[in-house]
């Protein structure tokens, strides 16, 4: 089984390092700051270690990014470049400013020309980056029960890394849906703006996309 490294110590490495943890993979998760991870190591068991963001883009085979978006470029310089050769890597960023959202509608620091993942695919081409789980919260990336199987927009420049990714959304309950290449993620990015607002303006989080097809 292969190797996960997740870049990130937040409510999604968490969900996904423990779904990975779930299906026999080994995960390790990276942090900067280890102690925010001890309580989900505690109940992670023997698979699962905790190292730097280097050490972790080094042990993953595939690598999910789960960082701040913010900080996600300055993220990729402090995994290495080179530990991210010909590797997946499942981007579940986004790009949220730190302004406030108005009416329930999130603010993003890109534009609808150029995406984070494209930014972050340019500034390190001999990776490939696949951009998933970003359109849905963290408490139901690994196996939903919304009756249907959801559907996982991603988009990516390398078909084998895509399906990869499509296998390990497979595992956790989701239907992905290609959307083509990295410039998508323009479309796929602002889906986390949609899956807020009934969040945002009603305290509703309970929900999950799907696509419908003929
Ligand atoms: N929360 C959700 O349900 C959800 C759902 C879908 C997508 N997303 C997206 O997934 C990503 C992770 O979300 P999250 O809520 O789990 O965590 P988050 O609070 O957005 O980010 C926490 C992570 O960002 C890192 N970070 C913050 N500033 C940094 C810096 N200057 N340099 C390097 N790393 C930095 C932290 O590193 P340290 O560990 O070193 O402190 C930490 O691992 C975000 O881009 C978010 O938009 C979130």
């Amino acid at each position: 089984m292969k190797k996960i490294g997740i870049i990130g110590s937040g409510l999604v490495a968490q969900a996904l390092g423990s779904g990975f943890l779930k299906y026999g993979y080994q995960v390790m998760v990276g942090t900067s700051n280890k102690s925010k991870l001890a309580e989900w190591q505690k109940g992670a068991g023997a698979n699962a270690s905790v190292g730097s963001f280097a050490d972790t883009a080094k042990f993953g085979e595939i690598i999910v990014l789960a960082v701040k978006g913010s900080a996600a470029r300055e993220a990729l310089g402090m995994m290495g470049h080179s530990n991210l050769r010909n590797k997946t890597v499942i981007d579940a960023t986004n790009p949220i400013a730190d302004a406030p959202p108005s009416n329930g509608v999130l603010k993003f620091f890109t534009s609808l020309d150029f995406s984070l993942m494209e930014e972050l695919q340019q500034a390190v081409p001999e990776a490939n980056f696949v951009k998933a789980f970003n359109s849905v919260g963290n408490a139901f990336m690994v196996n939903p029960s919304f009756g249907s199987k959801p559907t996982m927009f991603i988009c990516g420049n390398n078909e084998k890394a895509k399906k990869e990714v499509s296998q390990i959304m497979d595992q956790f309950g989701w239907e992905a849906a290609d959307f083509g290449m990295a410039e998508s993620a323009r479309a796929i990015e602002p889906l986390c703006m949609l899956w807020c607002i009934p969040g945002l303006t009603r305290n509703e989080w309970t929900h999950a996309f799907k696509l419908l097809k003929l």
